[in-house]
């Protein structure tokens, strides 16, 4: 069997796997990146793409690439629930930021707005990026059997086309071969929590809908009618391309039976739905999933560490699945970087299972919270388990009554849209993610109180382990965010006027430590100014203080004022970091 060997193989090419191929060719890393199909994804599947995520892709120099592609912010805002698209609205929530409360949270806290960009449109996007960065793709090439001993892993990989087997002998390997993981089962990862909790069916098809939707434009259109109370209704219209091409996923207690999935019957479902016998109903894909809520204990196993569906499966409520399995790999592609060009000690892979596991642990928890949080509005609509079709549609009519129990049932259901905030402006949740690891340096100082409910609002901080907050600065009379003079594969000292012993410690560790260490200098007169004086209201540090940021934009370390000895201390700081 022809053996090849590598740094890092990357089992799996989907929006986990490829953005790690895509970082690791970016940062000159010899890597393999295999995915047992013949293309990128075939269908729609996970689609809200968050800023977070938006911010990496910016790193990777895809953002415009991506935005070129996707369903525009402005045309995600609209949640709608309704009897049907042709009948009765019930209940509308303005999400992901688009609300006029909302909106300038969102615009101050990122670069990058969010967009809704289905999978098989996003990945040939992140694959294109890849391979402009020379990664080693290799489609049609499925990992059969995987094993390590302590100095390397081995893969056996069997080529679907030609059926010849070839064993690739990794240093590294990242499990990204999604929720049905061969690598995660054949090397022992375990999961806490359950699986199989109901199953899920995603109907894509085409029919065109401007009349009902451009009005309200949105990403999610809920359709609930008597009869359908499990969890999310009747079907849930997820818009691909707006107005015309669609998913409808509707949920099932596969203990009631499957549904009939035949095109035929989900023709019919879908004309239902729609309610307007004259909307042309063209199905072009059915498929099923199910709900899992579990995380893996450990997202690292000695030379192999899981990222994505691999490492945590939960219901797409948040709209959490891509956006996760991003925001892993760009969490490891540094640190896998830095270890196999020598920079760091392998410690610093330890902090990959520190740092994201407990995020896949909360995401897990609130996209399966946020899928029970929705029963209450279609109890507020009346439906109970178990009532005819008739019963459902009286109890509707309930609703409107000018009545005192009319009333009280228009207030439960406001209260119960307002619920659906954590899933669909959890802003503090997309975008607050703070890390404790070793590879963070305490300063000492708390992590500030937050002001407000720190699921649905994210607070912008410079404490070691938080993202870095952005700012507008400008540049040579070019706008510029914080986020973009950091990252890109390099760690960043930030410091102001009267910083300049922080910029000359800088250059002179970057010299001893073999390390791409830029360093830059906000302020007036400097060459990063802060017209709007935005920087300054949330860098929680002095002028002469110092940020110590890392590749992935989170904070390493701070200091507020200028140090007695900052090479001294900037050296101690990076010897932790980076376990040397
Ligand atoms: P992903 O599953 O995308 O990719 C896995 C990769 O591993 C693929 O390239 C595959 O070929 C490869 N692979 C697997 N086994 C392999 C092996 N043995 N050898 C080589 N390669 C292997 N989420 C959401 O938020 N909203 C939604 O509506 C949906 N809908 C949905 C529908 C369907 C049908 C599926 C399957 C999934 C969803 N999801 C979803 C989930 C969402 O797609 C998911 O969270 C992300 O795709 C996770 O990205 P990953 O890269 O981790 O895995």
């Amino acid at each position: 069997m022809p053996a090849c060997e590598t740094d890092v193989l990357v089992v799996g090419a989907g929006p986990a796997g490829l953005t790690a191929s895509a970082l690791l060719a970016a940062q000159g890393v010899r890597a393999v990146t295999i995915t047992k199909y013949p293309g990128t994804a075939h269908s729609p599947r996970a689609h809200i793409t968050n800023q977070r995520t938006m911010e990496v892709f910016r790193d990777l120099g895809i953002e415009d690439a991506v935005r070129d592609v996707a369903v525009p912010n402005e045309l995600m805002g609209d949640n709608v629930w309704a009897t049907s698209f042709a009948g009765q609205e019930l209940a509308r929530l303005k999400t992901w930021g688009s609300g006029t409360a909302r909106h300038a949270d969102y615009a101050a806290a990122s670069p990058s707005a969010m967009c809704n960009i289905p999978q098989h449109i996003l990945e040939p996007v992140l694959r294109a990026g890849a391979e402009r960065h020379g990664a080693d793709l290799r489609f049609s090439t499925e990992l059969v059997r995987i094993s390590q001993t302590p100095d390397a892993v081995h893969a056996v990989v069997l080529d679907r086309e030609t059926g010849a087997e070839q064993e690739i002998v990794a240093r590294y390997v990242i499990g990204a071969d999604g929720g049905r993981s061969t690598v995660a089962d054949q090397l022992g990862f375990e999961f806490d929590g359950e699986s199989g909790l109901g199953r899920a069916a995603n109907v894509w098809l085409e029919a065109d809908l401007a009349r009902y939707t451009a009005h309200r434009p949105g990403t999610l259109y809920w359709m609930c009618q008597p009869g359908n109370d499990y969890w999310v209704g009747s079907g849930t219209f997820i818009c691909v391309k707006p107005w015309t091409e669609w998913v409808m996923l509707f949920m099932y207690d596969p203990a009631e039976g499957a549904p009939d999935l035949s095109p035929d019957a989900v023709r019919e479902r879908a004309s239902t739905i729609i309610g307007d016998p004259d909307v042309e109903v063209r199905i072009k894909a059915v498929s099923e999933w199910q709900i899992n809520h579990l995380v893996a204990r450990s997202y690292r196993r000695g030379r192999v560490f899981l990222a994505g569906d691999a490492a945590h499966r939960h219901p797409p409520a948040n709209g959490l699945g891509t956006n996760t399995s991003v925001q892993d790999a760009f969490n490891l592609a540094w640190k896998l970087a830095s270890v196999v060009r020598g920079e760091a000690g392998e410690a610093l892979l330890d902090t990959y299972d520190a740092e994201r596991q407990p995020v896949g642990k909360q995401v897990v928890d609130r996209a399966m919270r946020s899928v029970e949080d929705m029963r209450p509005i279609s109890q507020a609509f009346g439906f109970r388990p178990g009532q005819s079709t008739e019963e459902g549609w009286r109890s509707l009519a309930g609703l409107a009554a000018d009545t005192p129990e009319g009333q009280a049932r228009r207030a439960e259901l406001r209260a119960a849209v307002e619920l659906q905030n954590y899933q669909f402006n959890a802003h503090g949740v997309e975008l607050g993610q703070r890390y404790a690891s070793a590879a963070v340096a305490s300063d000492g100082a708390p992590w500030p109180i937050p002001a407000r409910d720190a699921e649905l609002y994210y607070q912008a901080t410079t404490h070691p382990g938080a993202r870095l907050p952005h700012a507008w600065l400008e540049h040579a009379g070019t706008p510029v965010s914080t986020v973009d003079i950091t990252g890109h594969g390099r760690f960043t000292v930030l410091t102001g006027i009267g910083g300049q012993d922080w910029l000359d410690a800088a250059g002179k560790l970057a010299t001893e430590f073999g390390l791409d260490l830029a360093a830059r200098q906000i302020g007036l007169g400097c060459d990063y100014t802060d017209p709007l004086g935005d920087w300054e209201r949330v860098r929680e540090i002095s002028e002469r203080g110092c940020l110590l940021v890392r590749p992935d934009h989170h904070v390493a370390w701070r200091s507020a004022g200028l140090a007695d000895d900052p090479a001294g201390v900037l050296r101690e700081v990076l010897r932790q970091v980076l376990a040397r």
